[in-house]
């Protein structure tokens, strides 16, 4: 399975600082927020990964990343020139992914406490389709807001005005290969973004589409409060071996 981490995008939610640097590099706790994404995909045993970014950061995040080597994995780079949303950056991972592969894709402003090794070994065993990570959060009108039938996701609304759960969407998806095909099939929203959800809404019209409520904390770090808030759970992450000695 092939690891892909949006890490592009502007960063409106965190200005001023986004304008001198792109928000997935900015600190939380001890490491800057794009290493607990890699640390994430690389504990569930994911080696090749790819990351998208914009051009304004490109050269810190190889400067800090490199190959990824010193941690074990493989890190390789595409540039979003413009932000045009989720589902326009993740067609830049369709070149690394092979026909009948499977990929996992992380929003890096997602952070987490769970672990995603169990997830993506039965995400293995699932013959096709997408999965998607649910967490129940006190304002779903944020968000992509699932309603759910039994095992599947039946329809997810974007940022709805009266939600029909209390669940959001997170930014941890699973795909099969025909994601390619499916976002080429979509059409930008009202807000002028290739928006992933309208891509999940695919599957779900075919019952392709399941899902696990995340377990432990989940944080969109997009926002000042929600990016303090992640910095208090992380002050004490473990140390990550990047193996650079620091
Ligand atoms: C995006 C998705 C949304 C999802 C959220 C999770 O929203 O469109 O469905 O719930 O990420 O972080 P955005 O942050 O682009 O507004």
């Amino acid at each position: 399975m092939k690891g892909v981490i949006l890490a592009g995008g502007t960063g409106t939610r965190l200005r001023p600082l986004t304008q001198m640097i792109n928000k997935h590099l900015l600190p939380v706790g001890k490491y800057p927020m794009i290493y607990y994404a890699i640390e994430k995909l690389r504990e569930a045993g994911i080696s090749d990964i790819l990351l998208v970014t914009g051009k304004q950061s490109a050269a810190l995040y190889i400067d800090f990343l490199g190959s990824g080597k010193n941690w074990g994995v493989k890190i390789t780079y595409k540039i979003q020139e413009e932000a045009g949303g989720i589902a326009e950056a993740l067609e830049l991972a369709e070149s690394i992914v092979h026909p009948g592969e499977k990929l996992i894709v992380l929003l890096g402003d997602n952070l987490f406490e769970s672990s995603l090794t169990a997830y993506v070994k039965e995400f293995d065993m699932q013959p096709d389709g997408a999965k998607v990570f649910l967490k129940a959060v006190d304002d779903p009108r944020r968000y992509g807001v699932p309603v759910m039938d039994g095992e599947l996701i039946k329809r997810i609304d974007e940022k709805p005005e009266n939600p029909q759960s209390s669940y959001c969407v997170t930014g941890i998806y699973m795909y099969d290969s025909s994601v390619f095909g499916l976002i080429k099939g979509i059409e930008p929203s009202a807000r002028g973004e290739m928006e992933i959800t309208d891509v999940n809404n695919l599957y779900a019209a075919k019952g392709k589409l399941t899902y696990h409520i995340l377990d432990g904390w989940w944080i969109d770090a997009g926002t000042f409060p929600s990016w303090y808030e992640a910095t208090e759970k992380l002050r004490e992450y473990p140390k990550i071996n990047t193996g650079d000695g620091q």
